[in-house]
């Protein structure tokens, strides 16, 4: 894999191609993630009309699509930015047609960026998408105090050592500053039960997700770019979403379940004040999942699913994420 340039997999690339197919000429798709743009060369290759805009908070990985898509010219423009400030302000003209989410970070984070975000590496704790944020894992370790690292190890990692993990991180660097992936790992190896330790998964991989959510405020740009995508549609317009794990699929699954419903007003409610129509179709009832050809060739995608919706109208109403 070392010498190989683009060292991510795609997640389910037929399935998305073909959910978000373009149905005519000139068709815009947002690829919120584009990472090294795999998602978007098969869209490219595939659609000879289709233009896409990607956009990526790490300016290090765009640089990879950039060489990767630039044989395409100007159906391709990349932007920097986190997704969900990029529907703040979108002007009319650049409503999407298609919108791609395919969240969390690219295996190049794990294995290039140098960044720390795998446990096994003795790496710089930092696990940011944008070093410009002043918020990194190095700061996070040594500065939250105990309740909040527990609190968070717990609720984003759904690890239930979370109280004896964050104890002894604050024990830990009481001695020493915490300042690297391989470091955290073996204080979080040696504060677990020694039949956890030896488990199916290592022992730090629910923290390391929980610290890089953090880090990277990964809830709360979700909650924000759900709101903003399905709202900057156009009519007829469709969106993907791939999510990694539960705490992620639950939001999106509520979410578009919400924009299905007719009305969304409390029963309590005399009379319907929320516009009583669907936002949404939903595309896909229960998620796509990978088939088990796919999860042999590249197992991490066996926890991936996908939902589908597509916007009915122009009618807006917004629910609960
Ligand atoms: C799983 S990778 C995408 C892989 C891509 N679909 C492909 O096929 O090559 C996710 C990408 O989204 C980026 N990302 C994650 N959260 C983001 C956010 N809130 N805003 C913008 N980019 C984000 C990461 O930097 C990473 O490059």
């Amino acid at each position: 894999m070392a010498d190989k340039e683009y060292v991510h997999y795609s997640i389910m690339k037929d399935e998305i191609c073909s959910f978000l197919a373009p149905t005519e000429p000139g068709q815009l798709l947002v690829d919120c993630t584009m990472g090294e743009g795999g998602h978007s060369l098969e869209f490219l290759n595939r659609f000879p009309d289709i233009r896409v805009t990607g956009l990526d908070a790490d300016p290090e990985i765009q640089k990879k699509a950039m060489r990767r898509l630039a044989p395409f010219g100007d159906r391709v423009n990349f932007v920097h930015t986190y997704f969900d400030e990029y529907f703040e302000f979108l002007p009319e003209e650049d409503r999407p047609d298609r919108i791609l989410i395919d969240l969390g970070i690219s295996i190049f984070h794990y294995e290039e960026s140098g960044r720390g975000f795998s446990f096994s590496r003795e790496e710089p704790l930092d696990m940011r998408l944008d070093t410009s944020n002043p918020l990194s894992a190095e700061v996070l370790v040594n500065e939250y105090d105990e309740k909040d690292l527990a609190d968070l190890i717990y609720q984003y990692g759904e690890e239930r050592y979370s109280r004896r993990i964050a104890q002894a991180i604050v024990r830990e660097r009481e001695k020493e500053r915490i300042t690297s992936a391989f470091q955290l790992a073996e204080i979080v190896a040696n504060s677990v039960p020694a039949a956890y330790r030896h488990g199916r998964i290592h022992s730090a991989t629910r923290t390391f997700q929980a610290i890089r959510i953090e880090v990277n405020n990964e809830l709360g740009r979700l909650k924000s770019v759900l709101r903003g995508a399905v709202k900057s549609l156009k009519p007829g317009g469709v969106i993907g979403i791939i999510t990694f794990h539960s705490l992620e699929d639950r939001m999106v699954k509520r979410y578009f379940r919400d924009l299905n419903r007719e009305c969304i007003c409390p029963p309590e409610q005399p009379r319907c004040v929320c516009g009583g129509a669907r936002v949404v179709d939903l595309v896909t009832r229960k998620p796509a999942v990978p088939t088990a050809e796919e999860i042999a060739e590249n197992p991490p995608s066996r926890s991936s699913k996908l939902r589908v919706a597509r916007r009915i109208s122009e009618f807006w109403r917004d629910a609960d994420v």
